[in-house]
């Protein structure tokens, strides 16, 4: 199978840089996001640790200079003299020995040995060791002032780094977006702009070839008739019968051409009335039959009645082309069906065939005039019947029939559809 395309120029747009300028800010926004969020993690460490330190600081500095700084006692009823202060934020205060003995405690006694995965627990010997002021007495060398914080106290700071995640998040989210909708704004202007081109080409091929059309059609007319009357002149046995009968052939299939492209460069005005499209496609199938015949496939039609305002010569081109472009794809045994659905306000006509289907094949490209996949195509029809579908308000598509094989679908505005 031969495939006639037309070289398009591709709009050349850096695409592939705004994705990669994209995708590296994102990246350096989310790296940002991630380095600030342990950073915010270990400060929330550090907040508990000083939180820790402030409490023990403020006890051992009042216990300073006391005499008593060896007694248990006396740091139990410090202990009990602070806690109410402190009792928001520290679950316990603890004074322990190094061997790890509890020598005076207030608050959660039990957390003091097993304070479980909702307190951090600060530790520090007592005598300000951070600062320098060690002041170690007799017999207290070595006691510890534990301090049982809830961690929740620094929840503050986890939701700051959550929300400076979730904020880093969207601005991704955001820049993606951003760029998509660019490009995808910037694809279609570059497209419309590459259609516009096309279609003033073709208006100008347009022009050129139908004046050419017109020129040919004459004297090709004159010549298939001379043809055919030779050939009843000969009588059907004479030799030269088949060499005539390709002529007379191959004129048919140029005066379809030239009418193809008429059709195209020409397009005709619709001339709307009320008809029914069922008794219509019935019509195209009779014509159709010895085709369908030959081709041993079967043509499915709608019953019933649905009428329509539209052009009744222009959707029978239109459904002729279609059909035959169906029939042409079936196989042997092949079933071709039409259904009819009302989707809001337009009717569509579905014509579904068994064959091949599109393969990998843009159908947007099949639609465009002169792109033929077959030896004796013109590659017009799909390209007329567009055409005229647009000029009634409607629309051809193609695409995939759900049991195999192609699916082209006629879109009609629907005023006359009765449900
Ligand atoms: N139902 C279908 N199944 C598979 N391929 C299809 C179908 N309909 C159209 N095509 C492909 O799309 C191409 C263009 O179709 P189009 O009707 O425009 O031109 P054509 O059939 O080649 O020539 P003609 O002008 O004689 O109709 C076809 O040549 C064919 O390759
Ligand atoms: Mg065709």
């Amino acid at each position: 199978m031969t495939e006639s395309t037309r070289t398009r120029t591709k709009p050349a747009f850096p695409r592939g840089w705004v994705l990669a300028g994209a995708l590296l800010v994102s990246l350096a926004l989310l790296a940002n996001a991630v380095y600030t969020y342990l950073t915010l993690t270990r400060l929330r460490a550090q907040y508990l640790d000083n939180r820790g330190y402030e409490i023990a600081a403020a006890i051992d500095t009042q216990a300073r200079g006391s005499g008593r700084r060896n007694n248990p006692e006396y740091w139990q009823s410090m202990l009990d003299a602070h806690y109410e202060v402190y009792s928001g934020s520290a679950a316990f205060l603890a004074v322990v020995a190094p061997n790890g003995r509890v020598l005076a405690s207030v608050g959660d006694a039990g957390a003091i040995l097993d304070p479980g995965p909702d307190l951090f627990v600060f530790e520090e010997e007592l005598g300000h060791p951070r600062r320098g002021r060690r002041e170690p007495h007799p017999g207290m060398r070595g006691w510890k002032m534990r301090i049982g914080l809830y961690s929740s106290s620094a929840d503050f700071i986890r939701r700051l780094a959550l929300m400076q995640l979730a904020l880093a998040g969207a601005a991704v989210l955001i820049i993606l977006g951003l760029a998509f909708f660019l490009l995808r704004t910037l694809d279609r202007f570059l497209k419309l702009k590459a259609r516009e081109g096309e279609e003033a080409q073709l208006r100008a091929l347009g022009v050129m070839s139908a004046s050419l059309a017109h020129e040919i059609r004459n004297p090709l007319g004159a010549m298939k008739g001379l043809t055919q009357l030779a050939q009843e002149d000969l009588g059907p046995d004479h030799p030269a019968q088949e060499r005539l009968r390709t002529v007379v052939g191959e004129a048919a299939r140029l005066e379809r051409l030239v009418s193809d492209l008429l059709d195209f460069a020409r397009p005709r005005e619709p001339e709307v009335r009320e008809f029914d499209l069922v008794p219509l496609l019935g019509d195209l199938r009779g014509m159709l039959q010895p085709k369908l015949a030959a081709a041993g496939v079967t043509l499915e039609l709608p019953d019933g009645s649905v009428p329509l305002r539209s052009d009744p010569a222009g959707m029978r081109q239109v459904l002729l082309n279609v059909l035959l472009n169906a029939l042409e794809a079936s196989p042997s045994g092949g079933v071709i069906g039409v259904t009819l659905a009302r989707e809001g306000s337009f009717l569509e006509i579905r014509i579904d065939d068994a064959g091949p289907g599109f393969g990998g094949r843009d159908p947007e490209d099949l639609v465009r005039p002169f792109v033929t996949g077959k030896t004796r195509g013109t590659g017009l029809g799909l390209a007329v019947s567009r055409q005229i579908m647009e000029s009634l308000g409607g629309a051809l598509s193609l695409g995939s029939n759900p049991g195999g094989g192609a699916r082209c679908t006629l879109r009609l505005p629907d005023p006359g559809l009765r449900p």
